[in-house]
């Protein structure tokens, strides 16, 4: 750190220092969340979506042009850079047989090549500060693979890859990266949820619509993590219960997803 200011968990426990944060996806569900929570503590959020609006900085995480601009303001209204959020994302999936090929394009482009560009135009500013840090919102579904939803899987899974590569590469130069992997809770995510599955689509609005937490408890519990220092964060306690039935009973995890992939049968 030699920027003078504390990465997270460095909090003297006294004084917060205030952090220089850039969201995407900022104007709904998580990254609003994310935007509130961060300021809450005193921190600077450039908060940032799809559309600008007064109090939201445009830029569409597919843009090159859009990081660019996002970059040049934050040079010049910060001169740096503390932690990068990449939380824009879309919600898609749909069996194998029928979501098709655009649609896993669509996404890919979207959730995993909008990170990949994030980093891409903030990197060289982290590496130059040595320090830094980048968390990167995918899923539960980037760990635990649902039937019926391969595309989100894959580009999950592509998400939870690269933050982990982001963290060992830049570890030298004293940034960070970390992961975000909840399970569902209750956002707009799904009112644009595109696809030919439109049958798959009905029952994945259902569990957003009908889950136990909200954004806000989302957030709260991210920023718990991050302060721990946890790289991996399963936010809600489904998510955990799913993951570690993974790691610790194998037989059991491919059970209950074989159990749940019947259901898709009379979809
Ligand atoms: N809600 C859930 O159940 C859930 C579960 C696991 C992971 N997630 C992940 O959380 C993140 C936030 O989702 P949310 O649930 O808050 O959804 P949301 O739809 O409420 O918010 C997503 C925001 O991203 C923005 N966005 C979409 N495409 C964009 C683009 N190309 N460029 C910039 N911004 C764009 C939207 O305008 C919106 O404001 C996503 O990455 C999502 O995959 C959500």
């Amino acid at each position: 750190m030699t920027s003078g200011v504390p990465e997270t968990g460095e909090d003297t426990g006294l004084r917060h220092t205030p952090r220089r944060v850039l969201i995407t996806g900022a104007a709904n569900g998580l990254g609003a969340a994310l935007t509130a929570a961060y300021r809450a503590r005193g921190d600077e959020v450039l908060a940032t979506d799809l559309n600008g609006r007064d109090d939201v900085f445009r830029l569409d995480i597919t843009s090159g042009e859009d990081w660019e601009a996002a970059r040049d303001h934050v040079e010049r209204t910060w001169g740096g850079l503390d932690v990068l959020v990449n939380n824009a994302g879309v919600a898609g999936g749909g069996r194998l047989d029928v979501a098709t090929l655009e649609e896993w394009r669509w996404i890919t482009e979207i959730n995993l090549f909008g990170i990949v560009r994030g980093t891409q135009t903030f990197v060289p500013m982290l590496k130059r500060q040595r320090s830094g840090q980048i968390v990167n919102v995918a899923s539960l579904a980037g760990l635990v693979h649902p039937a019926g939803m391969a595309s989100y899987n894959a580009v999950k899974a592509a998400v939870v890859a690269l933050t982990e590569t982001t963290g060992h590469e830049l570890s030298p130069y004293g940034v960070r990266a970390a992961v975000v992997c909840p399970s569902y809770f209750r956002t707009g995510l799904v009112e644009d949820l595109r696809g030919a599955d439109r049958a798959f689509a009905a029952v994945i609005a259902h569990l957003v619509a009908t889950a136990p937490l909200g954004p806000d408890e989302i957030a709260a519990e991210v920023l718990a993590a991050l302060d721990r220092g946890e790289e991996l964060i399963l936010p809600d306690a489904a998510a955990r219960t799913a993951y570690d039935l993974k790691l610790g009973d194998r037989a059991a995890h491919d059970a209950q997803l074989r159990h749940q992939a019947q259901r898709l049968e009379s979809l």
